[in-house]
């Protein structure tokens, strides 16, 4: 891994990518908001991420459901009882932290003997070197109130994950689409955790987005049929089996390199309360090496027998066809979109030897974004040779045929070796460069971003090569 988090902190503000929010107050800590190239990168992870799961799928539909939801909603769901992190303070300067999180630090000192037990009573404050308070649990959900007046308020929380929108919505998805077991809900959206330590960028915000799955299915068995008509499926851990397969190559089909992700098992005392068996996909990042991205969960009946519970409303499907009649298990991916936008910027991150630009304006390194050609924020630049006029217009009709598809970008400033760069360093798998000939032949020359070949196209046929190539 060798681009580290500065790094890419900085390059992701420089050229519009994610900002601090609130940065003219000062900022709001572990909150971003995503520039313009952020927007469209993100909007590309989660457009991938739904294709894949809806759109290219029989068995999976989609969902959008509210934010805000009513206590009891996290009472029956079990957050507000055991979703909470271990809290530390320091007697002295106050400042809070997560005890797991010091540990785990602790350990990956050099010199710390493994063997060695380590309690947070060995430690000390990190900011101050203050005595720490014994670790307390500590709720992450955020509450807030609903209603104007006074003694009219009523108890709401954000969402703390959000599956749960889909589990309520369970019986009315099965019922108004028909839907029979083995069958699965997916949702993209915002999810709200109040986490006592953020760090490293957007890994860990208390505002984030997730993409989630929830696959019902029957506990004695169940099979599906797969596009190709493969038989799938069979017992819970069949299942799981299935649905971490899928999640990984979708993962790795978008051009995560294989060595810097793996699975990790959480052992049985670090499971979530509702988890049966948990599996997480882990990226070598530059922070303190594998960090979870994503998770794959059997939560068992857990979801819908304590919404059944609650609501009091009957949770039980009966099989048409053999009558038999189960409440069904839940097999969960659940993806941050968040983290995975950071994992691809930085998997895509390289820097190589100056290959564009004259002699002068050479730079010892440059930055190539390899992006996937599907989440590239922009698919086509636009360069014409000069700025004059008639190459100009003729640039700016080129754009505007390509981008009712596409999204494009128009440069006119700087030599081309320097546009070459712009582009590059964003992720822009093609630039189209509009050139004096282009006003007699009807050809423009379209660079390769990975191999750096051009190609003479003609401007009719621009259309299709770029279908044939993008394919998105
Ligand atoms: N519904 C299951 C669930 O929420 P989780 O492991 O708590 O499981 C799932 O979260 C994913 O959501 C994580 O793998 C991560 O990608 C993302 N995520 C969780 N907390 C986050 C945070 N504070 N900031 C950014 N992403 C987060």
């Amino acid at each position: 891994m060798a681009v580290n988090l500065e790094k890419i902190v900085s390059f992701a503000k420089r050229r519009g990518f994610i900002f601090p929010s609130s940065e003219i107050y000062g900022g709001l800590s572990a909150s971003y908001d995503f520039g313009p190239l952020g927007m469209e990168l993100k909007n590309n992870v989660k457009k991938a991420w739904l294709k894949s799961m809806v759109q290219n799928r029989n068995d999976v539909v989609g969902l959008d459901s509210a934010i805000l939801m009513p206590r009891i909603v996290w009472e029956a769901s079990g957050h507000l009882q055991s979703f909470h992190d271990p809290l530390v303070e320091c007697k002295s300067c106050h400042h809070r932290f997560r005890a797991d999180h010091l540990l785990e630090a602790k350990q990956a000192e050099p010199g710390y003997i493994k063997e060695e037990p380590v309690s947070i009573k060995d430690i000390n404050c990190p900011d101050c070197e203050g005595e720490l308070s014994a670790p307390k649990n500590f709720n992450l959900l955020m509450k807030t109130e609903l209603g104007a007046v006074e003694g009219e308020k009523d108890e709401a929380y954000l969402r703390g994950e959000t599956c749960q929108g889909i589990y309520l919505n369970y019986l009315n998805i099965k019922e108004s689409m028909r839907q029979k077991i083995p069958f699965g809900i997916a949702q993209v959206g915002k999810a709200f955790r109040n986490e006592i330590t953020t760090k490293n960028f957007i890994f860990r915000m208390r505002e984030f987005e997730q993409m989630e799955q929830q696959y019902f299915i029957n506990p004695n068995g169940c099979y599906n049929l797969s596009f190709d008509g493969r038989k799938i499926g069979g017992k819970p851990e069949d299942w799981m089996n299935y649905w971490r397969e899928q999640r990984m190559n979708w993962y790795l089909n978008l051009g995560i390199k294989q060595e810097n992700l793996r699975w990790r098992q959480h052992a049985s005392d670090e499971r979530a309360h509702y988890a049966k068996d948990a599996w997480d996909i882990e990226y070598n990042t530059p922070f303190g090496g594998w960090k979870e991205m994503a998770g794959v969960h059997n939560r068992g009946d857990w979801d819908l027998s304590r919404h059944g519970e609650y609501s009091k409303v009957d949770m039980t499907y009966t099989d048409q066809e053999s009558g038999e009649k189960f409440v069904p298990w839940i097999i969960e991916t659940s993806d941050g979109v968040d983290r995975a936008t950071l994992m691809f910027l930085l998997d895509a991150y390289t820097e190589v030897e100056a290959r564009s630009g004259e002699e002068d304006a050479k730079h010892n390194v440059e930055v190539v974004l390899k992006l996937h050609k599907n989440l590239a924020p922009i698919k086509i630049a636009i360069l014409p040779l000069s700025k004059k006029e008639p190459l100009q217009k003729l640039s700016k009709e080129i754009q505007s045929r390509l981008w009712s598809k596409w999204m494009t970008q128009y440069d006119e400033t700087g030599s081309i070796g320097k546009r070459y760069r712009r582009q590059d360093e964003i992720g822009t798998p093609y630039c189209l460069t509009v050139d004096f000939d282009s006003l007699e032949d009807k050809k423009v020359t379209v660079r390769d971003r990975d191999t750096m070949e051009q190609e003479r196209i003609s401007i009719d046929g621009l259309e299709n090569y770029f279908q044939e190539k993008l394919n998105c």
